[in-house]
């Protein structure tokens, strides 16, 4: 069975918040118990995929593929020149191990920049892993000289992060 990508809905987020844990979890030991982590995951998620929002997810499905994109909508102001109004920010692009380098990635990226086209998205942002750099290099992507970025917690702990304001 060829792999098929389609929209994620509300009723994906278990096997959405299954997924981003995988994903995590490759890239480090996680520090929050796994079955804690899924229950507050899918209720963020299932929040996140209503349609009214600013998240989309796409998923990839076949018996050998099992893979997920997330995008977040991100709007620019108002403005009375020729310019478009958003941008999208893609991010935790994951296809699970035994799937990988088969074309499930590319699926879920045309996926997700063909709704970017249409959705009349400006630019498109991510932070790539090491290895993925090429799949994005061949989908347009390349560094930017135009955009300043400063990393308020170098050490990205959520606990050294101080109070959440809102
Ligand atoms: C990145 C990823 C989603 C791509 O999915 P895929 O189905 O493997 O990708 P495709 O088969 O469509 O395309 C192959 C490309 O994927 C990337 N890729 C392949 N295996 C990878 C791996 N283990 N880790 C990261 N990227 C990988 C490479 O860019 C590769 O192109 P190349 O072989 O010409 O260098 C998938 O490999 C993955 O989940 N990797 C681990 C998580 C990750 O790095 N995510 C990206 C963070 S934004």
């Amino acid at each position: 069975m060829t792999p098929s990508v389609r929209r994620a809905s509300p009723a994906d987020a278990a096997a959405l918040a299954r997924l981003r844990f995988d994903f995590r979890a490759e890239l480090g030991e996680p520090t929050e118990p796994s079955a804690a982590f899924l229950l507050r995951c899918e209720s963020w998620m299932a929040k996140r995929l209503d349609p009214s929002g600013p998240w989309r997810a796409w998923v990839v499905e076949s018996p050998a593929a099992t893979g997920s994109l997330w995008l977040q909508l991100i709007e620019k102001l108002p403005n009375p020149v020729d310019e478009l109004e958003r941008h999208a920010y893609i991010t935790s692009v994951y296809v699970a191990p035994p799937a990988r380098g088969a074309g499930a990635g590319q699926m879920l990226l045309n996926a997700a920049l063909d709704f970017c086209r249409q959705a009349a998205v400006d630019s498109v942002i991510l932070w790539p892993s090491e290895r993925s750099r090429t799949l994005y290099a061949r989908n347009g992507f390349t560094p930017p000289a135009d955009i300043l970025q400063a990393v308020l917690h170098p050490g990205r702990s959520y606990a050294s992060a101080g109070s959440v304001v809102s």
